[in-house]
């Protein structure tokens, strides 16, 4: 089995991350987070807001809905090139992303282009494509009480009910600019930051969690007057690597920067880079950052007809700001975690499987079991030690399944730092064995000093 393998393997067993829609046989490009998995998002989430908004006096937070007035997506541009390239084998009828199956070329490939790198079909294995054509990714649904056959012979009502599920979090932050500059008005620059779901319709969903059609993300606009937008760029990308590589702990040999082409870059950035990882099956975008200029609030301001001048405290200039924008896929992120994370290696001459999560992003910090579950008296102080942290701590589990060692086994799977064990000695001495997951090395303290 292949790492990604394993790792997929280890998600399912465990209750991090199941297939969508198990149940009806799953649901191409969705995933579910179990148990586990939805604490360990959580904590990612939560260190991402509290580094980014909580520690920092110039980003607010904001929630905007999902489901955006339609004139947001063609202010935006998502309607007119949100699009990807769409290729499709004339003799199985298979449907690809170009730029996806074909080596070295972009994503605004033309068909002679692709035609010219003699592509196979990934499915059949000829060489006979119909032309590319641009696909849009965004979702569309119908928004009131509209019956299909309102809309049947009435194209003008059809298009005035369609909204689109949001492709990115974005544009919930740039539309709600103006309502933050009229209620609490920050100093420039100051930054936007919101997190939540995004929907898009890929052509080709795979990798796991990494190309999804419904996604987190966790984004800030991060507004500067214009002059300044370059060395607000490098502040923003130095923070980009101080929260990567040292409050989630990714490995920074692992983090490659790729300064994006201008034909490759998405239309609205002047400057984009992407935060390359080194995924199990190859190097893949962690997270872009990008120089958006006035492009969106100069758009809002067009479709809208509100001004979105800022007025500077001091000089009384009235101007349009430019944006930075860092944005991260959660399940990205999450995947990049969990491949650092996953070690096999031995113990005690055993092999086993280790996630050496960082212990913010642990789901449980410590587990907590009497040394043997048929001894009345040992339950009993365990439940006492454990019943005592839990008043204080959230993130304490119990275990007396099967013996200790398959409970150690257990609890290194999935990722927590600390065990505790509750033995004979406990019910004299008040001391207690704590294991450490990633050496296995056990030391002996008193309950009170836990
Ligand atoms: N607002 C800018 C924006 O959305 P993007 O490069 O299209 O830019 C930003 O997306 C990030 O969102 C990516 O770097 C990636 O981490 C994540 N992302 C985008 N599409 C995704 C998908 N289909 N599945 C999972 N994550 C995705």
């Amino acid at each position: 089995m292949s790492k990604l393998e394993d790792i997929v393997s280890l998600c399912k067993r465990r209750g991090f991350i199941f297939p969508g829609s198990d149940v009806y046989g799953g649901m191409a490009g969705t995933w579910d987070f179990g148990p586990l998995g939805t604490m360990l998002k959580k904590n990612l989430m939560d260190a991402w807001w509290n580094y980014f908004v909580e520690k920092r006096d110039d980003i607010y937070g904001v929630d905007a809905a999902i489901i955006m007035n339609p004139k947001t997506w063609v202010a935006s541009g998502h309607v007119a090139t949100f699009a990807d390239p769409l290729v499709e084998c004339k003799e199985c009828k298979s449907r690809f992303r170009a730029d996806k199956i074909a080596d070295g070329i972009s994503e605004s490939v033309t068909t002679d282009e692709f035609i010219a790198t003699h592509t196979k079909c990934p499915v059949c294995g000829k060489e006979n494509w119909g032309p590319i054509r641009k696909f849009n990714m965004m979702f569309s649904t119908h928004v009131g009480a509209v019956l299909p056959e309102d809309t049947q012979d009435n194209p003008e009502l059809a298009a005035k009910n369609v909204a689109y599920l949001r492709p990115e979090t974005a544009q919930g932050i740039f539309t709600n600019y103006k309502n933050v500059i009229d209620t609490i008005y920050p100093s420039l620059p100051f930054g936007l930051a919101q997190q939540g779901k995004a929907f898009r319709n890929e052509i080709s969903p795979r990798d796991f969690i990494l190309r999804d059609r419904e996604c987190s993300q966790m984004e800030i606009e991060y507004f500067v007057a214009p002059a300044t937008w370059e060395e607000n760029f490098e502040k923003m990308r130095a923070a980009q690597h101080d929260f990567l590589e040292n409050i989630i702990g990714l490995n920074p040999n692992h983090i490659h920067e790729l300064e994006v082409s201008a034909a490759d870059r998405a239309h609205y950035s002047k400057r984009t880079i992407d935060f390359m990882f080194d995924y199990p099956n190859g190097e893949e975008e962690l997270m872009g950052l990008a120089y958006r200029t006035d492009f969106d609030l100069t758009n809002i301001e067009r479709e809208s007809g509100k001004s979105m001048a800022y007025r500077d405290k001091i000089t009384g200039e009235t101007f349009i700001p430019h944006v930075i924008e860092p944005s991260i896929g959660v399940e990205r992120i999450f995947l990049a975690v969990l491949s650092t994370a996953y070690t096999e290696d031995e113990v005690d001459g055993s092999a086993r499987i280790v996630l050496k999560l960082p212990s913010n992003l642990a789901p449980y910090k410590f587990c907590v079991s009497p040394l043997l579950k048929n001894k009345p008296e040992l339950v009993a102080k365990a439940r006492a030690v454990y019943d005592q942290l839990r008043q204080k701590y959230t993130f304490v589990t119990w275990d007396d399944s099967g013996n200790i060692g398959k409970r150690y086994r257990k609890q290194d799977e999935i990722g927590t730092p600390k065990c505790i064990v509750i033995d004979f000695d406990t019910l004299t001495d008040d001391t207690v064995t704590v294991r450490d997951r990633d050496t296995a090395e056990q030391v002996r303290i008193k309950i009170a000093d836990l």
